[in-house]
């Protein structure tokens, strides 16, 4: 399936056309940025980790009976998937404290969390993706209480199998950001997910292996999507 015209170019990814309506190709770029666009920078290779391990991740999440996006890996930075409508929410599950959960609640990075939280931001970059809650989404038309429903419900299985799948390349899941879309009325995962959408966190060390050390300038940031390669067999 050949690439057409270009639909959207996001921080991360291109978007294109393909000769069947249903199907478009993604392209994962190397270009990395933080804090809504503010930081910018290239993360040499990650386009290529990011493409691999999302088709991987799509491909285990399917074996488990969750629809996605995911059509077919053409090459090492493209993949076709199906042309959905985004769901404007960023939906975000945490495991453990860190980032803005820590800095909003007062809450150390680290700390176990009693249970786990599932939150929705509204994907909106102007507004710097407010948090929003189940009324917020109604009330803004942003999706139906089914789609949230099955949005919740998928997430959460999602994340039982994402756990289990990371605990095995002994990586602790801290939390992740997923976006779903709309595909012939049906609500199926789509994006991405990778090193810049999770917090990965080695098991015994609790090193930083994700896009965090690109946010915090730690260095090792091509090492750490590379390590994550290792982790889950897809490379030497
Ligand atoms: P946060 O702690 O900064 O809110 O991030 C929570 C999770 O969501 C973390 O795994 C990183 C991911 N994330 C994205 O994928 N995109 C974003 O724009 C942001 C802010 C976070
Ligand atoms: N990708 C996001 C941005 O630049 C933020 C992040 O991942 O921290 O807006």
């Amino acid at each position: 399936m050949e690439r057409k015209e270009q639909l959207y170019e996001g921080k991360a990814k291109k978007v294109f056309a393909t000769d069947n309506p249903d199907y478009c190709i993604v392209s994962y770029k190397d270009d990395a940025t933080a804090f809504n666009g503010k930081k910018k920078g290239t993360i040499v290779g990650k386009g290529v980790v990011n493409n691999r391990m999302s088709n991987y991740m799509f491909k285990m999440l399917e074996e488990n009976g969750i629809n996605t996006h995911f059509v077919e890996e053409i090459n090492e930075r493209d993949a076709i998937v199906k042309k959905v409508d985004i769901v404007p929410l960023e939906v975000i599950v945490r495991n453990r404290a860190a980032g803005s959960f820590s800095k909003k609640y007062g809450v150390p990075e680290g700390s176990d969390l009693a249970s786990p939280i599932l939150e929705f931001d509204y994907k909106c970059d102007p507004l710097d993706d407010p948090l929003v809650n189940n009324y917020h989404i109604l009330a803004l038309g942003l999706a139906t209480q089914e789609e949230i429903d099955k949005i919740s419900e998928m997430t959460l299985k999602i994340n039982q199998l994402m756990i289990e799948f990371f605990k095995q390349c002994n990586v602790e899941l801290v939390d992740f950001k997923l976006e779903f879309g709309r595909f012939h009325g049906e609500i199926v995962l789509a994006d991405e997910i990778s090193p810049d959408t999770c917090r990965f966190w080695d098991l015994d060390t609790h090193e930083k292996l994700d896009k965090d050390r690109f946010r915090r300038d730690m260095g090792g940031v091509e090492e750490a999507y590379a390590e994550m390669m290792k982790r889950i067999g897809l490379a030497e």
